[in-house]
């Protein structure tokens, strides 16, 4: 028995989001092509998705990281904190975001306007997830993975206050 199986309910097997994986990648290979890209992973819920992500896109890539926080439990507490913003010169050059889940929506936001400054050519986003009913800020997902409920959800990057990051498929958290 896995030891997440108490609280964990499986909601997108592994098999559902490689297959998904691959598909954006494609995309994202089609679309990019002739621009330099840079690729900035958000920390750390994006890492899982990024690392598969990135091995499906066929072109030439600079790989970036930063990092974002917002939650405590289960809760989003409002403030994002933005931290390691790499000091990149993006002129002329494509920037592609690969966020775990844009929920409120509060965390890309903030991102995105300090992404900006940069000056790439233009800034897209890749998000695993998208919880629409939750929205706060409009934000819009260039290559989005799946839209999901409103449900807190863990696995594949995904944290309730740092567990089950490790999980290699996604499933909704709760208590009992
Ligand atoms: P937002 O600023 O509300 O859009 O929140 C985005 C961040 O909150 C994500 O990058 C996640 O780290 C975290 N988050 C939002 N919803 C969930 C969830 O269901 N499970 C785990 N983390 C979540
Ligand atoms: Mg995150």
């Amino acid at each position: 028995m896995s030891y997440a199986e108490q609280k964990v309910r499986v909601y997108l097997t592994a098999e559902q989001l490689s297959a998904r994986v691959k598909a954006l990648g494609e995309k994202i290979t089609a679309d990019l092509r002739g621009k330099p890209l840079v690729v900035i992973s958000i920390m750390k819920g994006g890492a899982m998705f990024a690392a598969d992500l990135v091995r499906h896109i066929d072109l030439p890539m600079e790989m970036e990281y930063l990092y974002a926080r917002s939650y405590s439990g289960s809760k989003s507490t409002g403030i994002v904190e933005v931290e390691r913003i790499p000091r990149l010169d993006l002129k002329g050059k494509n920037l592609l975001l690969i966020e775990d889940i844009i929920d409120t929506g509060l965390t890309m936001d903030t991102i995105k306007v300090e992404m900006t400054k940069l000056g790439a050519e233009r800034v897209l986003l890749s998000s695993m997830l998208s919880k629409p009913a939750r929205r706060v800020v409009e934000i819009s997902i260039d290559y989005l993975g799946f839209e999901i409920p409103d449900e807190f959800v863990v696995g594949y990057g995904l944290d309730y206050n740092e567990d089950y990051r490790n999980l290699p498929y996604i499933g909704i958290y709760s208590e009992t």
